[in-house]
């Protein structure tokens, strides 16, 4: 690790840094921006972002691939977004308590996009998504067990947080899952409700619901897994859960926090066909501004119109979530949108694919629309297990530093993915890739 250039580069992050320590708790807000998430030796401190581009506080710019881990799909301070927010915060007002048109005027625009949504409730974060979308299976087929699958992350609640990157003790005698909690305070009893299952695997999913299935509830997936790097599933997989979960009454909730909007505008159920029972989007929605839907279809939604299953939130659908979406889903209407946003992140991913397969370290990028991540490994990389015994963190952080030495800025975890937004020029793609292969060259020459 280049410490000692991290920190003649980054002086006053580490100030800034030493300060943050004393109000609070690790310095930052979030477990994704503390040093033990990769950031040593300290988070990097921000001034600003425009577009692609963001300043640290010692005014360095980079290319930005981290993209508040998702939410800038747009770039930063979006014009459209950020006008029609001002204009609703200045003319109208946050938060009422009241109906008002836009609120389904911003859902219809979502039902419009996504096949599989018939109906939204729109709430503050990922997190709540999810856990209103376990409510609603649990209540709608009177079952109480949740199939989750090992590597992936579905927010901070209790009911799912588990088994995101679990030991090697999580395994039983048969290569199966064991509930494990993702860190302490989370209730032990909650494993009683849960199935862990490994991704990718038509056979181990088969072998665990034929022999639970009167008690499953749903089986929740991201689509494409992004929470460790990012794994494509294998052709015939999500075919496979979908009937499944048709077979034996179980609903299929479609996580799309981070593929919704992404990898194509009707998210990764678009890109692959399938048609999911519930789904959940984030941080594709709201151009940057906190905002999330659960949608699903009529039939599910129904207990929450008769208000049988209570959604419920003072900040649901407030007036700034609310512009924002509508702005950003507006704009990302725009004709021909993600063809570029399609074209410019092949482009990075295969460029850069192309320039590891080239060098003499083993490595290669993986990806679908404007997301991916590149692994470090000699064999291709299909579920959590694989990830954590093949994939070479190390190498990860000389990559990572070498970049960010070089005004290219993503998260230093090689479990976290790069972010392409439609701010992306073709210039910022060919300097990142000239970028790419300077960094890669001085990796060569730091391991000779
Ligand atoms: C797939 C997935 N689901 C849910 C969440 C939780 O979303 P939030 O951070 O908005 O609560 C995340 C966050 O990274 C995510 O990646």
């Amino acid at each position: 690790m280049k410490t000692e250039e991290y920190k003649r580069r980054f002086p006053t992050s580490g100030k800034l840094y030493e300060e943050a320590r004393k109000y609070l708790p690790a310095g930052v807000n979030s477990t994704a921006r503390a040093v033990w998430s990769g950031w040593e030796p300290y988070p990097l401190f921000v001034a600003n972002g425009k577009g692609s581009r963001v300043t640290d506080a010692d005014g360095n710019e980079f290319i930005d691939y981290l993209l508040g881990l998702g939410p800038m799909l747009l770039g930063h301070r979006p014009e459209a977004v950020t006008k029609a927010v001002v204009r609703h915060i200045s003319e109208v007002g946050t938060v009422f308590a009241l109906a008002s048109e836009l609120d389904h005027t911003a859902a219809k625009k979502i039902c419009e996009i996504i096949p599989s949504v018939d109906q939204v409730r729109f709430l503050n974060s990922g997190t709540e998504a999810v856990l209103y979308a376990l409510r609603l299976a649990r209540a709608y087929t009177g079952r109480k067990k949740i199939v989750r699958f090992e590597g992936m992350y579905h927010g901070f609640a209790d009911t799912v947080y588990w088994n995101k990157h679990p030991s090697a003790k999580a395994v039983d005698a048969q290569g199966g899952g064991i509930p494990e909690p993702q860190g302490p305070g989370v209730p032990e009893g909650i494993k009683d409700t849960l199935l862990i299952c490994r991704w990718n695997d038509p056979g181990a999913l088969t072998q665990l619901v034929e022999a639970n299935h009167e008690d499953i509830a749903a089986i929740i997936t991201e689509p494409i897994m992004c929470n460790t790097g990012c794994i494509l599933p294998k052709p015939g997989y999500l075919e496979a859960m979908r009937a499944l979960s048709q077979k034996y009454g179980i609903l299929l909730i479609f996580d799309e926090v981070i593929t919704g909007f992404r990898v194509a505008l009707s998210g990764a159920q678009g890109l692959y066909h399938i048609d999911p029972d519930l789904s959940v989007f984030a941080k594709g929605l709201g151009g940057g501004y906190p905002v999330a839907a659960l949608g699903g279809k009529r039939e599910i939604m129904r207990l929450v119109d008769t208000g049988e299953v209570s959604l419920a939130g003072t900040y649901s659908g407030n007036g700034i979530a609310l512009s924002a979406t509508s702005a950003a889903l507006d704009y990302l209407r725009t004709p021909g949108l993600y063809d570029t946003l399609g074209a410019r992140s092949r482009k990075l991913r295969e460029g850069i694919d192309r320039l590891w397969r080239r060098s003499s370290i083993p490595a290669y990028a993986v990806g679908a629309g404007a997301a991916f991540q590149v692994w470090f490994a000699d064999r291709p990389i299909t579920h959590y297990r694989e990830a954590a015994a093949y994939a070479d963190s190390t190498l990860f952080r000389m990559w990572w530093e070498e970049m960010l030495f070089r005004g290219v800025l993503f998260h230093p975890h090689y479990f976290e993915n790069l972010f392409v937004s439609t701010a992306h020029t073709e210039e910022d793609i060919d300097t990142t890739l000239s970028k790419a292969e300077e960094s890669i060259a001085a990796i060569e020459k730091r391991l000779s």
